[in-house]
């Protein structure tokens, strides 16, 4: 759930110590046009992070009282108090789409019981929004969420994920947006998920395309797949989820090993923690044990997005 960058509630509370909701809003405000960011993405923060003491009208009144003399940040802002005047129950959609995943994990609690527990509130998640419960700042919206999609597809071609010849691993694959997105740009698509709700989507969404496979997983490992069988692995905001369960070294290891030598991966998003410096220095680490070549380290290369990309190469003969 990108924006879950954004956290839960909980969480709100100590990323923004004790400041009020109207203050919180304002950082969010803040840091969202400092770096640019899609007023959808502003929007989705916003409905995380603020609690529900406040409403959408409240919201497009702390948005449009905001003062700039950068005449497209004015724009900016008046686009975000626009669509909260407009259609308030977005905001309620993504707060009850957020909800649905507790993003905190006690630190002695086992992997299994928070991929389960991660498991359930993704299946409650996609059955509010099959949208937002993959990507929050689509709004809930199907056409957004598809020119997001086809963004990343662009930037997957451009960097060699895509091709005829090529079969393709999707860790986390959700309601099955990138299968229907790449299938015919690919030999043959493979996602895998914790969350049956989610797969039952996903088979739907692909229902008679050929190339397209769906395995639930137990979430621990990549044990259904042999060794060597992929070309190019993706991970679209999965990794997080993996992080939180404790899981995402193993997985990092099961990437190596069930991809073919010179194999690529995408990881967009490895973390919600917050630190870039942190998700690099474990992928540093993690890649340097793998066997694993590290070419795209952190960067934002999406307008519609904020998630940070990390492209990897699985060494030859290695
Ligand atoms: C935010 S959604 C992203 C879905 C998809 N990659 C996309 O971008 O449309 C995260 C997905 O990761 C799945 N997930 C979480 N933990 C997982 C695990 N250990 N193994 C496989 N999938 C997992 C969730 O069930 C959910 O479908």
């Amino acid at each position: 759930m990108d924006d879950a960058k954004d956290l839960d509630a909980a969480d709100a509370v100590s990323a923004f110590g004790a400041q009020s909701p109207r203050m919180v809003a304002l950082s969010v405000l803040e840091r969202c046009l400092l770096h640019a960011l899609p007023p959808e993405v502003a929007l989705a923060r916003l409905a995380v992070n603020v609690g529900a003491e406040i409403d959408a009208d409240e919201l497009a009144g702390i948005a449009a009282s905001l003062h700039t003399n950068d005449i497209c940040q004015r724009a900016w802002l008046a686009q975000v108090a626009g669509m909260l005047a407009d259609r308030p129950q977005i905001l309620d959609a993504i707060r009850a789409t957020a909800a649905s995943v507790c993003h905190q994990s006690g630190s002695d609690e086992a992997p299994a019981k928070i991929i389960a527990r991660l498991a359930s509130g993704f299946d409650r998640a996609s059955a509010v929004s099959p949208a937002a419960s993959v990507q929050l700042s689509s709004l809930g919206e199907e056409e957004k969420l598809a020119a997001a999609t086809y963004e990343i597809v662009d930037w997957l071609e451009q960097n060699g994920l895509t091709g005829g010849d090529k079969d393709i691993l999707d860790i986390g694959c959700g309601i099955g947006r990138f299968e229907s997105a790449l299938h015919s740009k690919v030999g043959r698509v493979v996602g895998t998920d914790i969350s049956p709700n989610m797969i039952a989507i996903a088979r739907r969404r692909c229902a008679g395309i050929a190339n397209v496979e769906f395995h639930r997983t137990t979430g621990f490992d990549l044990a259904a797949f042999d060794d060597a069988i992929f070309d190019c692995v993706l991970a679209v905001d999965s990794f997080p989820y993996l992080v939180l369960a404790g899981v995402a070294e193993r997985h990092f290891l099961e990437v190596a090993r069930v991809l073919k030598p010179e194999g690529l991966t995408a990881i967009l998003n490895y973390s919600y923690r917050g630190s870039l410096a942190l998700d690099r220095s474990d992928i540093m680490r993690l890649v340097g044990a793998c066997g694993i070549q590290l070419i795209v380290d952190g960067e934002t290369p999406f307008s519609r997005w904020d998630g940070t990309a990390f492209l990897l190469r699985r060494f030859s003969g290695t």
